[in-house]
């Protein structure tokens, strides 16, 4: 398959006063991926994400999400990404058929579509049956879910996770992970995630990029990382090991 990048970034930069939050950064997505953003708290990760989607400005540098420049054209851009923050935000006092039917609105969906699509999206995560609740009584995993069927509504190009997985107990991480390997596999939907849970990013992710001070430090399929690293006779390493490896050597 020919690699096409659908996500660019040149001199990407972002300060807050004195504090360089994303320094530097040039990089890009293919499209299709799934990409694992890795890096430690304080990174770069968030502020990285947030100038991709046209949310902050950058202080220097350009991105690229598709053709749109997110700076310029953030409406074009959020019209195509979908986006589930570190704290996925829903309306408390309504129900989730009727959060999806609002995200539905927003995207400019008729209910001749959205009904359907509500209907399918609720059953793929699983939440049918709790569809009329009021999503300010879900759990963590029952909204993350409703993100994934957030994004299943709204169809994007890209979808931008981050940290989906951030509280949920072992089932409901590994259902996250595989609705995520879904939307990518049967959504052709191009995923960045971004997450602290190394085992299921090396589940799932095609290449990973790990931050450490707002600089990407590497980027690659962790075979070949793991590789550089650790030679070739090794056997198979995990990316714990491998992300260790690359942070001993940053913070050293
Ligand atoms: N609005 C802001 N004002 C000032 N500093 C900020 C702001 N947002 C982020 N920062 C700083 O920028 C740096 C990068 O933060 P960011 O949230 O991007 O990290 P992250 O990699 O997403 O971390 P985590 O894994 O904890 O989510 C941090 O030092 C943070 O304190
Ligand atoms: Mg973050």
């Amino acid at each position: 398959m020919e690699q096409k990048a659908i996500i660019e970034t040149r001199n990407l930069t972002k300060s807050y006063g004195e504090q360089v939050a994303v320094d530097d950064l040039s990089f890009t997505i293919e499209e299709g991926e799934i990409f694992g953003f890795l890096g430690p708290n304080g990174s770069g990760k968030t502020t990285t994400l947030l100038m991709l989607l046209g949310l902050t400005e950058p202080s220097g540098g350009w991105a690229k999400v598709a053709e749109f420049d997110p700076t310029r054209e953030a409406i074009k851009v959020k019209r195509i990404v979908g986006y589930i923050p570190e704290n996925m935000g829903f309306y408390d006092d309504m129900n989730a058929r009727e959060n999806l039917r609002f995200i539905a609105l927003l995207n400019n969906i008729p209910d001749s579509v959205s009904l359907e699509k509500i209907g399918d999206a609720l059953e793929r995560v699983g939440l049918n049956e709790e569809a009329g609740k009021k999503v300010g009584a879900y759990s963590r995993g029952m909204r993350q879910r409703l993100g994934i069927a957030e994004i299943l509504i709204k169809e994007p190009k890209i979808a931008f996770l981050d940290e989906p997985t951030l509280g949920l107990d072992p089932d409901g991480t590994t259902r996250i992970i595989e609705y995520i390997q879904s939307l990518s596999k049967d959504n052709n939907i191009t995923i960045l995630l971004s997450s602290h849970d190394l085992k299921q990013v090396q589940k799932i992710s095609d290449r990973i990029g790990i931050m450490i001070n707002g600089r990407m430090i590497a980027l690659g399929p962790i075979e070949t990382l793991a590789k550089e690293k650790f030679g070739l006779d090794e056997g198979e390493i995990s990316l714990d090991d491998v992300y260790m490896k690359y942070f001993k050597e940053v913070s050293a």
